[in-house]
């Protein structure tokens, strides 16, 4: 294979999140999180797993920061717990920011780029009980979090990153149940994703009060998780309508309002007549909303994992639930709001251990496709990888070449993009550890970097090798 150099300036990244890594559930001052309280509903996350220790990295800092090092990494994307910082979402908690001090100050001193995620899903268990993401009230209590990490990190973090794939936050969370809150309460998804994107809007208008600017005072955005939907049989006018659904109630009901200040005529078609709590949801938007929401931002962040291919009839190798997104042991419902149920039948791809296909040209379609329609700002890959259950071999080792070749396919999508005119400026691999993969819990592994649950034993997979070589010289 010829040799694939990037820009030099390419930024070279992993990724985690707070509640899938940290552990240290009850300790600081830190309160229950939705994700707390859902991993202990029976059947909500397989073989009864939490995050009460998950990688208890909260302890382990230092060890997982130089172990970045050591693989050549330059930014680290990692969240900060809204229950640490600010616990039941009210005062701030000076030893839950003070984790995050360290942990900034750690990064800086290997030499590694910090790049703050503030909401990766994990809602302060006391806010969900005031409504959660369908209450207002709950986005500015976002900003209040926001601000005081700000206040404290500011002078330090380059990248702020105010939401993490708010398509899980609302339609997983609050339409199909599948994630915390686990409410399936139809177009209350709906409500929450405008509630999130309003959250998001008033961070951005915070912040640029403070300075950051895109430039050197810092950089803010957000991280969508984008798919290319196709009709699973194009001549079929129920696959094609099913596409349609999935291509707006999936990415532009967050692209429109966020890149362009609008929310696109398609989505009031297909949600005509969803009304939430007696009213049409439309009555969550008040004026000036989509002013804030719409504001421009530095960064868009995209994570990808696959494509669709969307069906508007029953197959017998889709999904049962119609749904890419399916619970491993819980019945849930549709996390697309009205309309006949989606279905997602294979199409004969290779697939991950999570049934996901892998589909990496559709890479760099997203992201040809995103620039054609959008005026985007810096594009940066903030997730992509994949589950496969590895083996830990007699010496210890764990070589994991689908992993490798997941990951080296994808690089040459966005290369490829890149190519094309897109301006991708950097790449995270999901995830720098083993973790805990949600409704999954520790059944599935995404590391580049195997985790022993038993031992905390952290053992760099052959991916994780071939990854460090790759970002120490930029040549695929
Ligand atoms: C994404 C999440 C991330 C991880 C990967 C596999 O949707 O943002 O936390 O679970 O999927």
């Amino acid at each position: 294979m010829t040799e694939t150099p990037f820009p030099t300036s390419f930024l070279w990244g992993s990724a985690t999140a707070a509640f899938q890594i940290e552990g240290a559930h009850d300790q600081d001052g830190r309160t229950p999180s939705i994700w707390d309280t859902f991993a202990r509903v029976p059947g909500a996350v397989l073989d009864g797993d939490t995050g009460d220790v998950a990688c208890d990295h909260y302890h382990r800092v230092e060890e997982d920061v130089d172990l970045m090092a050591s693989l050549n990494l330059d930014a680290y994307r990692f969240s900060t717990s809204w229950a640490r910082v600010r616990p039941d979402g009210g005062e701030p908690n000076q030893r839950g920011v003070d984790f995050y001090a360290r942990l900034v100050d750690t990064l800086l001193d290997r030499g590694i780029t910090p790049w703050v995620t503030l909401y990766h899903w994990d809602l302060p268990q006391v806010l969900e009980d005031a409504g959660g993401w369908t209450n207002r009230d709950t986005a500015h209590r976002f900003a209040d979090y926001a601000l005081t990490l700000h206040d404290a990190l500011g002078d330090r973090v380059p990248y702020w990153t105010t939401l993490n794939e708010p398509w899980c936050s609302a339609f997983l969370g609050y339409t199909g149940g599948q994630h915390a809150p686990g409410r399936q309460e139809g177009v209350a998804g709906l409500v929450a994703a405008h509630h999130l994107m309003l959250g998001h809007g008033l961070v951005v208008d915070e912040l640029r009060r403070r300075g950051v600017d895109g430039r050197e005072g810092g950089q803010v955005g957000i991280t969508l998780n984008l798919t290319v939907p196709e009709p699973f049989d194009p001549t079929e006018p129920a696959d094609v309508s099913a596409s349609h659904r999935v291509e707006h109630l999936f990415n532009r009901v967050f692209l429109d309002p966020i890149l362009r200040g609008s929310y696109a005529e398609e989505i009031h078609e297909l949600t005509e007549g969803l009304c939430w709590r007696g009213h049409p949801w439309q009555s969550a938007i008040r004026d000036g909303d989509l002013a804030l929401i719409g504001a421009p931002i530095d960064v868009l962040g995209v994570n990808y994992y696959h494509g669709d291919a969307a069906s508007g009839r029953p197959h017998r190798d889709a999904d049962l639930l119609g749904s890419r997104i399916r619970h491993p042991s819980r019945e849930t419902t549709s996390p697309y709001p009205g309309g006949e149920a989606i279905t997602f039948p294979r199409r004969g791809l290779p697939v991950t251990g999570l049934d996901w296909e892998v589909q990496p040209e559709g890479l760099t379609d997203l992201l040809v496709a995103l620039n054609d329609d959008y005026d985007l700002p810096a594009v940066y890959v903030t997730e992509n990888g994949a589950a496969y259950p590895d083996v830990v071999a007699d010496d210890g080792t764990v070589d994991d070449p689908e992993r490798l070749a997941f990951v080296a396919g994808h690089l040459r999508a966005v290369h490829a993009a890149i190519e094309k005119g897109v301006d991708v400026r950097g790449y995270f691999v999901w995830s720098l550890l083993d973790n805990f993969e949600w409704a999954y819990g520790y059944d599935q592994r995404f590391g580049i970097v195997h985790v022993d649950y038993e031992t905390q034993q952290r053992t760099p997979k052959s991916s994780a090798l071939w990854y460090s070589r790759v970002a120490a010289e930029g040549i695929l």
